[in-house]
């Protein structure tokens, strides 16, 4: 049997490139090479497209951009080309038809919709959620409204759009008059926890409201929750399987802020989380709930707090985890039973079944 053609696109322009490539390398070594062959895409920090034919080991190492057989290729929106365009010097191009697409960007432009607006014009079957789903799930006061709509209960919360910096001061009130401290303050499109504060004070919130404000034009101030936080790994199309849930011990108690997920090694994941089998459970149902709620497809991590009074409280989605050896979404399906080629493997089917 004729071998499929997956194209992994890697990079992009978020803040979390660099995730991006170890999460690709991972999965480029992990998809079963006697039934898949494997193009690499990569998009560059500034948004350039380079078809990349070098060792996953340079892409991990971000050395891959330098690869003197790098050309540069974009994804043809046209259904007639199925895939991508490589552009000659000599002002030729060549169409490269691929079976499916398996997007292994994180943040902005990866996991917000807009790639995925791209994939579906194209009419590529490609992993994960849609392109509706991605930017519901992207954008948090989205996720908030739609969910909560649907009975999945989450932190207290205003938003604030930029525009509204002229009555910062109101706004301050307004969180003070609807939330308790701590809070968090956190841009509405961003990941990795880029911008993100806990703020205890006025202060501290306006310093939060301006720092959040440089990744996002509108933020959300949440009510600060205190429990086990925790992450449920679900995969699937129309019945989707969640796995068992996984602990988050961030080095910074409290808070799993951005060096404290790559940088300190005092962060820790526990598989499967230290809590009652009934709170797991009850997590699990949440996760499958939110993910059919918000029409997620593939794949998707549904994070969570457990609450010392047993409520489970849904903080966010991630419609593209991170998939390095050592994330959380791989390790939850690994305890599963799935090894990563079976991983890569079955959300390819699940891409090509949706379709
Ligand atoms: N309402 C909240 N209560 C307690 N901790 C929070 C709250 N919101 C965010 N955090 C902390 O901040 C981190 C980053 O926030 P999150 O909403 O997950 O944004 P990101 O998309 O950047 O991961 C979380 O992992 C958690 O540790
Ligand atoms: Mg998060």
């Amino acid at each position: 049997m004729a071998k499929l053609k997956v194209a992994v696109i890697f990079g992009g322009k978020s803040s979390e490139h660099d995730v991006s490539l170890v999460s690709a390398a991972h999965v480029i070594e992990s998809i079963p090479k006697d039934k898949y062959e494997v193009i690499c895409i990569g998009i560059t920090k500034k948004g350039h497209w380079l078809k990349y034919i070098g060792p996953a080991e340079l892409i991990k190492n971000k050395e891959w951009e330098k690869h003197p057989d790098n050309v540069p290729c974009i994804m043809s929106p046209d259904t007639l080309h199925k895939g991508f365009i490589v552009l000659g010097a000599d002002g030729t191009f060549d169409n490269i038809k691929v079976d499916c697409i398996f997007p292994v960007l994180h943040g902005k432009n990866g996991e917000d919709g807009t790639i995925q607006g791209l994939f579906q014009l194209s009419g590529v079957p490609f992993v994960g959620c849609d392109m509706i789903s991605s930017a519901n799930c992207m954008d948090k006061e989205m996720t908030h409204l739609i969910l909560e709509a649907n009975g999945i209960k989450m932190a207290r919360f205003i938003s604030m759009r930029y525009s509204e910096m002229d009555k910062i001061d109101d706004k301050i009130a307004e969180a003070e008059a609807k939330l308790k401290y701590p809070m968090f303050v956190k841009p509405c499109c961003a990941g990795s926890s880029v911008g993100v504060s806990r703020v205890e004070n006025a202060e501290e919130m306006k310093n939060g409201i301006k720092l959040a404000f440089l990744s996002d034009s509108k933020l959300l101030i949440e009510e600060g929750v205190t429990g086990i936080e925790c992450e449920c790994a679900v995969m699937g199309n129309d019945e989707p399987f969640a796995s068992t849930v996984g602990e988050i011990k961030s080095a910074n108690e409290g808070f799993y802020d951005f060096e404290s997920k790559y940088e300190d090694d005092n962060s820790e994941t526990i598989i499967p989380a230290r809590m009652s089998e009934q709170a797991i459970e009850n997590i699990r149902a949440l996760a499958v709930k939110a993910y059919k709620a918000i029409g997620c497809a593939g794949l998707s991590r549904c994070d969570f707090f457990l609450c010392p009074d047993g409520t489970a409280l849904l903080n966010e989605i991630n419609t593209l985890p991170g998939h390095t050896p050592i994330s959380m979404y791989p390790k939850l399906m690994e305890h599963a039973g799935m090894t990563p080629a079976r991983q890569e493997d079955k959300l390819i089917e699940l891409a090509l079944e949706r379709n």
